[in-house]
Formats: C-alpha cells, sequence, structure tokens
C-alpha cells in the first residue's frame, strides 16, 4: 500500500530546503525556507489528489472529501525546525499522511469522513519561543496578544505572519479554529531510545509530557574587569552559572522531570567586561504536572535567593506553558491493533518531546504513532530513522486511520 520510494524521496528533497553546513536544516517560521517547503509539500499533496489551501495563520491544508455531515479527521505534524534540526522531526508525520492519502487514492478506496493533512505553523517554538503556534489556532485557544511575541530582531508574530502573506485580525483567527474534528492522528520520531531497546521499528504513544518554557534574566553591573576587585563585583554570570547548575540538580531529584538551560546570551560579551546581564531560557517537562511545576517552584526559590544574596536584580518571565496530555484510549487501542496486524510486537511509551496534538487537550481525542529514532538522536543533523521503519509507522496510520474511520 504504502509507496516508501516515493515517501523517502520526498523526505530527501524537503530536506534540501534550509540545509545547514554539517547536513542538519533551519528552518523557522515564516521565512523563505518556510514558504519554500510549504510550497513543495503544497505540491506533493495535490499530487496526493488532495484539495490545498492555507488557513489563516499560515497552516498548510490538503483536504479529502467524504460524507456530508461527518466530522473531519485530522492528520499532520510540522515543517518548521530547531536551529540545525535534523530532516525527520515533523516532515516523517506531514509526508507520511500525504502518502496515506495518496496510497488510499491510488487503491481507489473511500472512507466515510473527510480528511484533512495539516502541516501546522511553528510546532518548535524556535523563533519567538513560543510554539505550536499552528495547532493553538485551530484548537482555538490562539489569542492576538499571543502574537504580541517578538524574535530575536524584534518583529512580532504577527508582523512576521503579514509579511509572509497572512495580514491577521481577531476575526480572521477564529476562521482557523475548527470544528467538529473526530481525532487526529500523528505519526512522529521516537527522539529517544525506547522503541531501538524494545527492538521494534514503531511504537505506540500513551501521552505527552507538558512544558514549561521560563525566561530568566539576572542583572548585575557591567564594569572593568581589570580594575575592580573581586569583593566588589555583581558578575551576572557568576549568579547566572550558579543558578543554572541548580536546574541540573533540581530535575534529577525530580524523576520523569527534565529541565534543560539551552539558550544564554551574555551582555556587553566582552573579554575584559564584567558581564551586567545575563538571560537564558528554562525548559522544564514532565508526564506529571504536579513534579513539573514542583521542580519550577525550586528552580524560581533558588534563583530568588541567588539574587538577592549578590544584591542583583532577577527578572522571571513565563515563555509558554502546556500541560501534559494523554491520547485516547480508544485510538490507542486502534493503534495497537495496527501494529500488531504489520507483524510486530505492541509497544506504548509516552512522549517526552512534545508534539502539536497536545493543544488539543479535552477537545479532540488524539493518537501518536512513533517511528524508531536511530541512537534515540533528535534537533541534531544526526537525526536518522530508516525507511523500513518509516514504512511501517505510515503503515500503522494508514490502517488506524481505515479503522478510526469505520466507528
Ligand atoms: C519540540 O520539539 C519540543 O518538544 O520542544
Ligand atoms: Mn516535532
Ligand atoms: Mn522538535
Ligand atoms: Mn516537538
Amino acid at each position: 500500500m504504502i509507496n516508501i520510494e516515493r515517501l523517502m524521496s520526498r523526505l530527501e528533497e524537503l530536506s534540501k530546503i534550509g540545509k545547514t553546513e554539517d547536513g542538519g536544516v533551519t528552518r523557522f517560521s515564516f521565512t523563505k525556507e518556510e514558504a519554500e517547503a510549504n510550497a513543495l509539500v503544497a505540491r506533493y499533496m495535490e499530487e496526493a489528489g488532495l484539495t490545498v489551501e492555507y488557513d489563516a495563520v499560515g497552516n498548510l491544508i490538503g483536504s479529502r472529501e467524504g460524507e456530508e455531515g461527518l466530522p473531519v479527521i485530522l492528520l499532520g505534524s510540522h515543517i518548521d525546525t530547531v536551529p540545525n534540526g535534523g530532516k525527520f522531526d515533523g516532515p516523517v508525520g506531514v509526508l507520511s499522511a500525504i502518502e496515506v492519502l495518496q496510497a488510499l487514492n491510488e487503491e481507489g478506496v473511500s472512507l466515510r469522513h473527510p480528511v484533512k493533512v495539516i502541516s501546522f505553523k511553528d510546532e518548535e517554538g524556535s523563533r519567538f519561543g513560543f510554539g505550536m503556534i499552528g495547532s493553538r489556532a485551530v484548537a482555538g485557544t490562539l489569542a492576538m496578544e499571543d502574537l504580541e511575541r517578538t524574535d530575536e530582531r524584534g518583529v512580532s508574530i504577527l508582523q512576521a505572519m503579514e509579511e509572509a502573506g497572512f495580514p491577521l485580525d481577531a476575526a480572521k483567527l477564529q476562521t482557523a479554529k475548527m470544528d467538529k474534528v473526530k481525532a487526529y492522528l500523528e505519526v512522529h520520531i521516537e527522539q529517544g531510545k525506547v522503541l531501538e531497546r524494545n527492538n521494534v521499528g514503531v511504537g505506540n504513544v500513551t501521552g505527552i509530557a507538558g512544558p514549561v518554557w521560563l525566561k530568566m534574566k539576572v542583572v548585575g553591573e557591567a564594569e572593568h574587569a581589570g580594575a575592580t576587585p573581586m569583593g566588589q563585583r555583581k558578575d551576572a554570570l557568576v549568579a547566572a552559572s550558579m543558578i543554572i547548575q541548580e536546574v541540573e540538580k533540581i530535575a534529577r531529584m525530580h524523576p520523569p522531570a527534565v529541565a534543560t538551560v539551552g539558550k544564554i546570551a551574555v551582555s556587553p560579551n566582552g573579554v575584559n567586561v564584567i558581564p551586567g546581564e545575563v538571560e537564558w531560557t528554562i525548559d522544564i517537562r514532565s508526564t506529571d504536572e504536579k513534579r513539573r511545576d514542583e521542580v519550577e517552584r525550586a528552580i524560581v526559590a533558588f534563583a530568588e535567593r541567588t539574587a538577592e544574596e549578590r544584591d542583583m536584580r532577577l527578572e522571571i518571565s513565563e515563555l509558554q506553558r502546556v500541560p501534559p496530555v494523554g491520547c485516547d484510549e480508544r485510538i490507542q487501542t486502534l493503534i495497537q491493533e495496527s501494529i500488531a496486524e504489520i507483524g510486530s510486537e505492541t509497544v506504548s511509551l509516552p512522549s517526552g518531546a512534545g508534539h502539536d496534538g497536545m493543544q488539543f487537550k479535552d477537545r479532540i481525542p488524539i493518537g501518536m504513532i512513533f517511528v524508531r529514532s536511530i541512537d534515540g538522536i533528535s534537533h541534531n543533523p544526526r537525526e536518522l530513522s530508516l525507511a523500513e521503519d518509516i514504512e511501517k509507522g505510515a503503515e500503522v496510520l494508514y490502517r488506524t486511520l481505515l479503522k478510526l474511520d469505520r466507528e
């Protein structure tokens, strides 16, 4: 059913857009690269016989008709990336969904429900520190105020949208909300080692850990590195480094929570200047929301104490807060049955990484199919999943879609 050569050649072709020197991919939202990638995916959607459109926030949608009055089955993922990311995180899901619908068309299989494939706008949050913009819009939870957030150059999401040809106002934003959705299904690479350890190519996802992203800033005093005695300094980087060390310690004490400082800016960033200001991000996640929030409170308390002891100003802002979400029990059963049908052992696992389906919590039942990641590496140019596993993922999606359609 699945034409894996076609799927893999599309994956390869798509990965050339935004390719970095070491073989990674950088495609941020509302950029030239992203628009070019979307145009290519739109072409694949047309080849699959889908009707293609962009919604108000720039989600790319390919539709297939069904019986009048029945709710839509939504399939999707994203094609934006982290800085110097891999070529599988996101595209595997979008291209598998397109492949499934193309295969159904070629086989002349009709479904009762309308089906839409969606390539969501900005899942990663790389550009604005605010992810899942497209899926928030589809869920109806994106607010106009959210679009005031800015990128590193001070361009707001709203401005970036306008520049990319998607000018938005509150009324238009409402049109991106999807009502009458039966279910959301996504294929994604695992980005961890569980499937590899279990020696299987695909797995069923039980739920998704929820991220909190914070921005912290410590303000000390930028002074001469030679002329200021050690006892008279307010070195913001020393304070920041103490807090960052504690982030790791606290998270280690609260499994299964994880916490990461992945981005830092030192100002003025000179060899002979005592750092006056340091700003960094903290990404805290867990499938257990209480645990995650305990970690957050402990980190904030330590940061406040450290800043006070050193007589420095501390600023904390929240970039995003997404609750963990469980995958729908019934859909999990259908996915497990589909996995068994292709002769694979059924392994179920939670997702540590975030995904667009999280935005549908309490709105749309979701199901996710994971594809094995080699060495568990992701958000890295060395990210890799094998064609034979991607084929299994697409096959499981195909089967799950048919089962869901009959329900
Ligand atoms: C994106 O992949 C995320 O999980 O933050
Ligand atoms: Mn992803
Ligand atoms: Mn990712
Ligand atoms: Mn993600």
